[in-house]
């Protein structure tokens, strides 16, 4: 399944359960991908490269580090935004790029709406976040996307995955690391990740 981790800690799958419950209202849900996309973020940037600087504490001068790469958020529209505040309070240097895809119904491939990206890449390590990987189509534009703009390091960051989805997105890019809270069993005829927790805008943004 290439570079797929799925998160074991308890707290995430914990966090997913109440995140499934159909029950569980529009701001609880968004509460909640805040939390899990927290737990996600911590395994995904563990391979942040740090350089060494020195630091006076009250007492002495000792040696730190800091985080040496400049770190890009790239939620996919609309529901990728929900994954974005969590990771910004802990990294607050990092830039977000939104991407919008719409489905064009006669190729059925995506098409980029919104892409803002300036000419030169700004960032090294990009981090996709989406947290529904379904089909696959729209990670696999995302990337393409950021590969183009010249993005050394990519990395998808979803909460929910169907086999479809890690499949394609393994197969066309398969250097991208996947981090996932977990993989479910299939997409449904209408393209919707099963068990899965319906649809994830719609649940944060209180549109059912
Ligand atoms: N997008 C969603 O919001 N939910 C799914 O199950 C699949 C794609």
């Amino acid at each position: 399944m290439g570079k797929v981790k799925i998160s074991e800690h308890p707290l995430a799958k914990h966090k997913l359960t109440l995140l499934r419950d159909k029950n569980t209202d529009s701001k609880k849900f968004r509460e909640l991908i805040r939390e899990i996309t927290l737990l996600i973020a911590y395994e995904a940037l563990r391979d942040l490269a740090l350089v060494p600087i020195q630091t006076d504490t009250p007492l002495a001068s000792t040696t730190g580090c800091r985080l040496a790469e400049p770190i890009g958020l790239v939620p996919i529209l609309r529901s990728g935004l929900g994954m974005v505040e969590g990771i910004w309070e802990m990294i607050p240097a990092a830039e977000v790029w939104h991407i919008g895809l719409f489905r064009d119904e006669r190729t059925l491939r995506p098409v980029a709406y919104y892409n803002r990206l300036p000419v030169h890449p700004t960032v090294s390590v990009c981090l996709i976040l989406d947290p529904m990987l379904a089909t696959g189509g729209s990670a696999v534009k995302t990337v393409e996307i950021l590969k183009e703009w010249g993005a050394r390091r990519i990395k998808f960051l979803g909460l929910l995955a169907a086999p479809e989805g890690v499949e394609a997105l393994t197969r066309a890019h398969p250097e991208v690391e996947i981090y996932l809270a977990a993989l479910d069993d299939r997409l449904d005829d209408r393209g919707y990740i099963v068990p899965g927790l319906g649809d994830a805008g719609d649940r944060q943004f209180g549109t059912a």
